[in-house]
C-alpha cells in the first residue's frame, strides 16, 4: 500500500531566514493560499513570538487559510509557546511546534545548560503546548550531531509528555543520506512509544544533500519531511518541496510512498515565491529551473520526437509547465478577468479586480496576447502593494551609442511632485542616480536582475533587485513591457518597502533572532 507523506512547508518560516527575503504579511498570506492550493499537508506561517510581524502573519493565515494545517514555531520558551497560542487561537487546524537543541556542542557553547536540563525544558514546553493545543510538534535541533542515547531519550520523554510529531532536524546540513536513514532507523528500535508520533525530518542543504538524506529518511519510516518552495531557508536552504515531491511521484513504486500535493501547481507557487523573496532560480534547478525540460542536445531532440520517454521522467505539465495559454486580449472585459483570475485561484475585492482591471488594460495596449503568466505577475504586484513614499509619475531616458544615457523623471514623493535629471553609465544607471537623487536614499544596490516573463520581444520584462540600509535588506519588483520602466518600478517598490519599514521601526518590529 502506498504511503502518504505529509509535506510540512516551512517556506514562511525558514525560507524566511534566508538573507533579504523576508516579506510583509499581505505577501506571506498570498504565499499561504498559494500553498493551499498547492495541497500542502501544514504551513509553518511564522515564528509568532520574534516579531509583530510575523505575529499577525501567523494570526492572519491561521485565521484566513483553508485547507492546511497552520503551525507556529516557538522556542522551549513559555513566552515562545504562549504568543505562538495567541496567534493561532480560535483557528480551525493548528499545530505548536517548540524546539530545543540536544547536542553537545549547541547545549554546551550556545545554550550552556545540562543534558538534563534541556530534556525538562523540552518536556515541560510540550506538555504546556498540549494544555493549548492537541497538535503539537517538538524538533530536537542539531539531532544529527546529537548523542544518539540522549537523542532517544528525550524523544521518548516529549511523546510521552504529548507531541504527536517529532522532527529530527540536520540543523547545519551535516549528515550524509545512509548514515541519516539509519539514525531514523535506530530511533524507530530504541525509542519504545515511537508508534504514537509522525516522524518527521529537516534537512539542510549545506553539503548539497538535503532532498536526499530526506528521501534516505522516508524510506526508513519518516512520515512528514519538512521542506521550502525552491529550496530557500536559513544558509544553503532546505530541502526543496519540488524536488522531494517529484522524487516519490516519480518513484512512487519504489518507495511506495507518495504526497498529496498537487503537483500541476508547482510551477506557479514557485514563480510568486521567487517573485515576493527575490530569490531567483538558478537555471538548471531541478524541476522548477528554466532549464529543467528544456533539452538541448540533438540527440536528445531526436529521441523525444519519437518517443517522450527516451530523455522525459516527467512532463512538463505535471509540474504545471507549458500551459502558457493565450487567457486574455484588447477586448477582453472585466468580467472574462474575474472568470480567469478565478481560474487561476485567486479571490479579489471588488476594489483590487478594479486596479487588476485598469493595469491589464494598459497591458493589453502594448501587447497583443496576455498569458496566464502576465496575469499572475499584475495580481500579485496589485495584492501585495504597500503605502507608497514614493510613485513614478513620469520617465524618459535617453541612450544609444551616441549619447550620454541620461534621465529625466518625475516621483510623487508623499504626494508632491519632484523631477530631476542625472546622466548614467547605462539607461538604468541613469535612471536610478535620477531615482537616488530624488529619494536622497542611503541604500546600496546589492542585487539587479533582469528575466522576461513570456516569450517573444513584447514580453513583460520582469526586474528584481536588492537593497540595503543599515543592516535592513528589501527586495523590489517590477514589470512592464519597457525594461527601463520596470527597472524604476522595481527600485521604487524596494525604496517604498525601506520607507515602510523605518516607519514600523519606531514601533519596534525588528526580529528577535531564533535562538
Ligand atoms: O534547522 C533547524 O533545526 C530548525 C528547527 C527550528 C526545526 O529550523
Ligand atoms: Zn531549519
Amino acid at each position: 500500500m502506498t504511503r502518504m507523506i505529509k509535506i510540512f512547508d516551512t517556506t514562511l518560516r525558514d525560507g524566511e531566514q534566508s538573507p533579504g527575503a523576508s516579506m510583509n504579511v499581505e505577501e506571506k498570506v498570498m504565499i499561504a493560499k498559494q500553498l493551499a492550493r498547492l495541497h500542502v499537508d501544514i504551513i509553518e506561517a511564522g515564528f509568532a513570538f520574534s516579531s509583530p510581524g510575523d505575529f499577525e502573519a501567523v494570526k492572519r493565515i491561521a485565521h484566513e487559510v483553508e485547507g492546511p494545517v497552520i503551525a507556529s514555531l516557538a522556542r522551549a520558551k513559555p513566552e515562545d509557546v504562549d504568543s505562538a497560542w495567541e496567534a493561532l487561537k480560535g483557528a480551525p487546524k493548528v499545530r505548536i511546534h517548540t524546539f530545543i537543541s540536544t547536542s553537545d556542542i549547541h547545549l554546551k557553547h550556545q545554550f550552556r545548560l545540562t543534558r538534563d536540563q534541556a530534556l525538562k525544558r523540552a518536556v515541560e514546553m510540550v506538555e504546556r503546548a498540549r494544555g493549548y493545543v492537541e497538535d503539537v510538534e517538538f524538533s530536537p535541533m542539531d539531532a544529527t550531531r546529537s548523542d544518539e542515547t540522549y537523542l532517544c531519550e528525550v524523544l521518548e520523554a516529549v511523546i510521552a509528555a504529548g507531541a504527536r510529531t517529532v522532527n529530527i532536524a540536520d540543523t547545519v546540513g551535516y549528515a550524509i543520506p545512509h548514515e541519516f536513514g539509519s539514525l531514523i532507523r535506530t530511533i524507530r528500535e530504541r525509542v519504545p512509544n515511537i508508534q504514537q508520533a509522525v516522524i518527521s525530518v529537516h534537512c539542510h542543504n549545506d553539503l548539497g544533500l538535503s532532498t536526499a538524506n530526506s528521501l534516505a529518511a522516508i524510506s526508513e519510516g519518516a512520515g512528514q519531511v519538512e521542506c521550502t518552495i525552491n529550496g530557500i531557508g536559513e544558509r544553503a536552504g532546505n530541502a526543496s518541496l519540488e524536488e522531494v515531491v517529484m522524487t516519490l511521484r516519480t518513484r512512487r513504486h519504489l518507495f511506495g510512498a507518495d504526497t498529496r500535493i498537487h503537483t500541476e501547481e508547482i510551477t506557479k507557487t514557485s514563480r510568486l515565491v521567487s517573485k515576493i523573496t527575490g530569490m531567483t532560480v538558478q537555471a538548471n534547478k531541478a524541476v522548477v529551473g528554466a532549464n529543467a525540460f528544456a533539452h538541448e542536445s540533438g540527440i536528445h531532440q531526436d529521441g523525444l520526437l519519437k518517443e517522450k520517454m527516451t530523455y522525459e521522467i516527467m512532463t512538463p505539465a505535471s509540474v504545471g509547465l507549458g500551459q502558457s495559454r493565450l487567457v486574455l486580449g484588447k477586448h477582453s472585459g472585466r468580467h472574462a478577468l474575474k472568470k480567469r483570475l478565478e481560474e487561476l485561484g485567486y479571490q479579489l475585492t471588488e476594489e483590487e479586480l478594479n486596479a487588476a482591471f485598469e493595469r491589464m488594460k494598459r497591458l493589453a495596449d502594448q501587447k497583443k496576447e496576455i498569458f496566464a503568466e502576465d496575469i499572475e505577475t499584475i495580481v500579485n504586484e496589485e495584492l501585495s502593494k504597500i503605502p507608497e513614499a514614493y510613485v513614478l509619475r513620469k520617465i524618459h531616458v535617453e541612450s544609444g551609442s551616441e549619447v550620454t544615457p541620461t534621465a529625466t523623471i518625475e516621483l510623487a514623493v508623499n504626494g508632491q511632485s519632484i523631477q530631476n535629471v542625472a546622466k548614467g553609465d547605462g539607461p538604468v544607471d541613469a535612471a536610478y542616480k535620477t531615482i537616488a537623487a530624488i529619494t536622497q536614499t542611503k541604500s546600496r544596490l546589492l542585487s539587479y536582475v533582469v528575466a522576461a516573463i513570456t516569450g517573444g520581444t513584447d514580453a513583460l520584462g520582469e526586474v528584481t533587485v536588492r537593497l540595503e540600509e543599515d543592516g535592513k535588506t528589501v527586495m523590489g519588483y517590477g514589470a512592464d513591457t519597457d525594461i527601463i520602466v520596470a527597472s524604476a518600478k522595481a527600485y521604487l517598490n524596494a525604496l517604498n518597502k525601506l520607507a515602510y519599514w523605518k516607519t514600523k521601526k519606531g514601533q519596534g518590529d525588528g526580529k528577535v533572532g531564533l535562538i
